[in-house]
């Protein structure tokens, strides 16, 4: 029975939903209409939805399971701490080995703090830069997402109803304070020329330059090689800071995509995988930034400290999925990710419908338009497109593949050429109902 039929159990749950949230939903960035389908359980590259049908599921949750659905692995290192208990108001040694196997990993890992979330590791990694510098400003790429702390959310809602020819400090919500939009300048993705002039006018009062080195909005397109080099060099010479954001991006190589793309950053914020499918964030980076948390001669001037931060579930999930992060699951992934763009670039092109495909590692995004895309507007989906991607998306869904709804996907370390074939199978179809 479809998800979409009266009669389904998805049907009846959203009908709950309704009563109960906002929207019927609690998390509207996988929403879709008129609903989902409801999951039930997931296993390896599966899930399952509450009617029994299953799906290859290339979200991950978005990023996150990158050794698919409830790994033997991680789930016994989870089920042994569930024995011993969930949370302490003490620190245990389970934070040790998962902050000393990540700081082993990245040169630019001096000290690591650990958060609950990406959204709270970009915030905290913010106020850090703020706290060592004295100085309030940031910069961030236009459109990019960066989670949902208000400072980091300024420029992501940028649209061609805002867009002048400067990126504009664009709110994130109705009533978001003018006192926050003045402290972020907003960049041109790979704009050497627009970028070096906008950061000029805020030098010295720089605190950050925030960068995802190969965000979704840019269709998971890396950052030029020059352009990342002139960020490092313009906050160096601007006495601010250089953030990367690797929620996403620390998947594409065993040292992330700093070690990937030979670029130091001064703070690094991190979240998704290593928290093996529990909640987490971390700050990692330069020892003397990193102070602002305390160190044995200080007190904290930053306060970065929760409830669950580092709490155990979280720490031997992770610890157990990034031990299994070896250098060969690497080979597997990238082999992997580059076999699927090629095969998804050759659907395209038969189907001969003005699509593409785009992507790095692990990483695969699949857009309704075939613009070189080398930043946020060239990516940005017009409404047309966004209907395209839309029947796309739900095509894709009703012949058992999970995509997000803006056609990213995510690879994960159980996942084999077989498995892909279902979506191999699928988008010929796909292509023909999206692009009708
Ligand atoms: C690049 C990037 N940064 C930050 C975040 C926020 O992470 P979280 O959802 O764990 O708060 C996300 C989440 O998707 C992300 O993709």
């Amino acid at each position: 029975m479809h998800w979409t039929s009266p009669e389904s159990r998805s049907r009846s749950l959203y009908e709950r939903a309704r009563q109960i949230f906002p929207g019927a939903n609690t998390r509207q960035q996988i929403w879709m209409s008129p609903y989902p389908p409801y999951l039930a359980s997931g296993r390896g590259p599966w899930v399952t939805d509450v009617d029994g049908h299953r799906y290859l599921d290339l979200t991950g949750n978005l990023g996150v399971l990158i050794h698919g659905h409830a790994h033997p692995l991680v789930n016994a290192a989870i089920a042994n701490q569930l024995e011993k208990g969930t949370c302490f108001a003490l620190p245990t040694e389970a934070e040790l080995k998962l902050g000393g196997l990540l700081c082993g990993r990245v040169p630019a890992f001096e000290r690591l703090r650990f958060t609950n979330t990406g959204s709270e590791a970009v915030a905290v990694a913010l106020r850090a830069a703020r706290a060592f510098t004295g100085r309030s400003r940031i910069a961030r790429i236009e459109g990019v997402y960066h989670g949902s702390d208000d400072l980091a959310a300024v420029g992501t809602d940028s649209s061609p109803a805002n867009w002048g020819h400067d990126p504009a400090s664009t709110p994130r919500y109705p009533g978001m304070p003018d006192a926050i939009l003045e402290q972020v300048r907003v960049l041109p993705a790979n704009d050497l020329a627009a970028t070096e002039r906008l950061l000029e006018a805020a030098d010295d009062t720089l605190a950050a330059i925030l960068v995802d080195p190969a965000p979704l909005r840019c269709g998971f397109t890396p950052l030029q090689p020059d352009y990342l080099a002139l960020l490092r060099d313009l906050s160096r010479r601007s006495g601010a800071l250089l953030v990367f954001d690797e929620v996403i991006a620390f998947r594409l190589g065993f040292s992330g995509a700093q070690g990937r793309f030979g670029i130091d950053p001064d703070l690094t914020a991190l979240g998704k995988i290593i928290g093996g499918g529990m909640p987490i964030g971390a700050v990692a980076g330069r020892e003397d930034v990193m102070a602002v948390f305390g160190n044995e001669r200080e007190a904290a001037r930053v306060p970065a400290s929760g409830t669950f931060t580092a709490n155990p579930i979280s720490m031997v999930a992770g610890e157990a999925a990034m031990s299994l992060l070896d250098s060969a699951a690497f080979d597997q992934l990238e082999h992997l990710g580059g076999t699927v763009r090629q095969r998804i670039a050759s659907i395209i092109d038969q189907a001969a419908v003005p699509a593409q495909v785009t992507g790095i590692g692990s990483l695969f995004c699949i857009h309704p338009h075939d613009r070189e895309i080398r930043d946020y507007r060239s990516y940005h989906r017009s409404r047309d497109e966004t209907d395209i991607m839309g029947r796309l998306h739900r095509s894709l869904l009703e012949q058992r593949v999970l995509l997000t709804p803006n056609g990213g996907g995510f690879l994960a370390t159980v996942m084999r050429e077989k498995h892909l074939e279902q979506l191999f199978d699928a988008l010929p179809r796909a292509l023909s109902q999206a692009f009708a």
